[in-house]
């Protein structure tokens, strides 16, 4: 007996070697972890429990029968992240590369089964060389069934990934699939042809960094949500992520202990938010004061800065929040902004978490590249994206609400259940000189000074118009308040909606114009 369990020992060891010890120098001196410290980094303190760590490939292309690594390139399994159960696979960059074989893949596609059977997260932390190459097409058929199963298991358990290393070819498709994606600066990159090809093929010289880099994916593509300075910094970041979601589609979100006062009114917001509807402002600030202290995460802070997407929380609640930001492009929506958002609506209502929106938007960004590249199918995102939230949705409207740009900011229309405005709010088809110029065209261009008559009914329309007791007076807005009750406003009707329940129509599902 004694033998065996020796024998089984050894195994056991040899598996936690991967690649060995020379490729696991080779990966600390590029300053990465292992997959095994990235995990035991990840989760709460001796939680991790292994599956699958003697499996080896069947391969027998290229001499592999003679070149096996227990674990086969990627480490499984699961345990805690702040006592709540988390599956997780962590790519070993020292066996093969990390590279995809089918039993790699095969190990992928049983976290994610188990995960979605016990309905709790699954994190994926990738580094690896892609499909692996020995293996052919059984490669390329394990790869696609993770992309099957990445696919099934959305809007069913939250999905993160984190790039940590390479990530190339088909194998990017992997993480482009799951709910939020972590990058870590210098160290990985994201790319489907890399700088080679790419040279031979069409003759650009680009390096690693900059066609695939954090930054480039964070900020320039969206591909990725957040670009972190080490792989600590991502693994802190998806803990702090997990902490705002539910396990699964069928829980609500966790609610923790409040460390905020509901009753607090934050009277700052009275200065923050300028009555001059063109001075620009700070949107998080606002975020900042309405939501308990210090809890607004930001999403994908670098991309699509016009508009600001996170999670926060309210009474220990967890709401998403989407806010315009009259800071960047005086807050417009643009065809990055719509993305932006639909896609954080889509995932917030697909986990049971409520959105506050915080409205003060000018309209759509106008020019001929907004309208050629498409502003109008992925406007129509953020329409359908709201329209079809079941959870509960709130609205404010702290200053400019000016056309289609109005309706689709989470308008009643759509759907809101509580919506309000504040009495620096303008709500309206177009700003008061765009809808002076169109309407008395005529008289501007006879009068003997435009100017002055232009000023007089620009003064008319903005009394007449442009402000929220129009819509407060037809329903459109459950009541105008005070910026500083907005804060318990949000606390008691988060309170009111905990339970509620919409069905839609039945259907398969529906048709969102990607
Ligand atoms: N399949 C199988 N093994 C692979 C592999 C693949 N796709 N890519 C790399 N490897 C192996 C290497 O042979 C090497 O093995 P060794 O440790 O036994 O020597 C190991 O993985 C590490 O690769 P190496 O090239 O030494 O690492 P690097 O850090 O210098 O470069 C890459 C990493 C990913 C940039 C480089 O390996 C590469 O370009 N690989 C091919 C990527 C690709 O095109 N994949 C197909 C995508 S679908």
């Amino acid at each position: 007996m004694d033998e065996r369990i020796e024998e089984l020992r050894e195994r056991k060891r040899r598996a936690e070697k991967g690649g060995g010890e020379s490729r696991i120098e080779s990966q600390h001196e590029k300053g990465k972890m292992t997959a095994r410290e990235r995990i035991d980094y990840f989760l709460d303190d001796g939680t991790f429990t292994e599956f699958d760590a003697l499996r080896t490939h069947r391969s027998h292309n290229f001499g592999m029968e003679e070149n096996t690594i227990p674990g086969d390139g990627v480490v499984t399994g699961y345990g805690e992240v702040n006592g709540r159960k988390t599956f997780v696979f962590a790519h070993d960059f020292t066996a093969f590369g990390g590279s995809l074989g089918e039993v790699f893949c095969e190990k992928v596609c049983k976290v994610m089964d188990k995960a979605m059977e016990v309905g709790a997260p699954v994190i994926g932390l990738n580094d690896s060389a892609g499909a692996r190459i020995q293996e052919g097409v059984e490669s390329l058929g394990g790869v696609g069934e993770i992309f099957h199963k990445n696919q099934q298991a959305s809007g069913v358990v939250p999905q993160i990934s984190a790039i940590m290393g390479p990530c190339a070819g088909g194998a990017v498709y992997s993480p482009a699939l799951t709910d939020f994606v972590f990058m870590v600066k210098e160290t990985s990159h994201m790319f489907i042809t890399g700088p080679d090809v790419i040279e031979t093929v069409t003759g650009e010289e680009v390096g690693f960094d900059e066609l695939g880099g954090a930054t480039a994916h964070t900020s320039t593509s969206g591909v990725a949500h957040f670009a972190e300075e080490s792989e600590e910094d991502a693994l802190d970041d998806i803990r702090r992520l997990l902490s705002y979601l539910p396990q699964n589609n069928v829980e609500d979100p966790p609610r923790v202990e409040p460390w905020d006062d509901p009753e607090r009114r934050p009277e700052e917001l009275e200065s923050i938010v300028p009555d001059e509807p063109r001075k620009p402002y700070d949107a998080v600030d606002v975020v900042d004061e309405l939501m308990d202290e210090g809890s607004f995460f930001e999403v994908q802070p670098d991309y699509a800065k016009n508009l600001v997407v996170g999670f926060a929380r309210l009474d220990g609640r967890s709401v998403g929040v989407v806010a315009n930001q009259p800071r960047v492009n005086a807050g417009t929506l643009d065809i990055d902004a719509s993305e932006k958002a639909s896609r954080f609506v889509r995932f917030c209502d697909s986990f049971n978490v409520p959105i506050v929106s915080l409205v003060d938007v000018p309209g759509f960004l106008p020019g001929t590249d907004q309208e050629h590249e498409g502003i109008i199918r992925h406007g129509a995102k953020l329409l359908y994206a709201y329209s079809e939230a079941s959870v509960p949705l709130l609205t404010v409207i702290t200053r400019k609400a000016y056309g289609g740009a109005y309706d689709v900011m989470a308008s009643k229309h759509l759907g809101a259940d509580v919506n309000y405005a504040w009495p620096t709010a303008e709500i309206a088809v177009m700003g008061p000189r765009g809808a002076v110029n169109v309407l008395y065209r005529k008289e501007l261009s006879e009068a003997e000074d435009p100017d002055e008559l232009r000023d007089a009914l620009v003064e008319e329309y903005r009394e007449e118009f442009a402000n929220p007791y129009t819509a407060a007076d037809r329903g459109f807005l459950d009541d105008v308040i005070e910026p500083a009750e907005t804060r318990q406003r949000l606390i008691s009707d988060l309170e009111m909606l905990a339970s509620k329940r919409e069905d839609g129509p039945s259907k398969k599902h529906g048709n969102i114009p990607l």
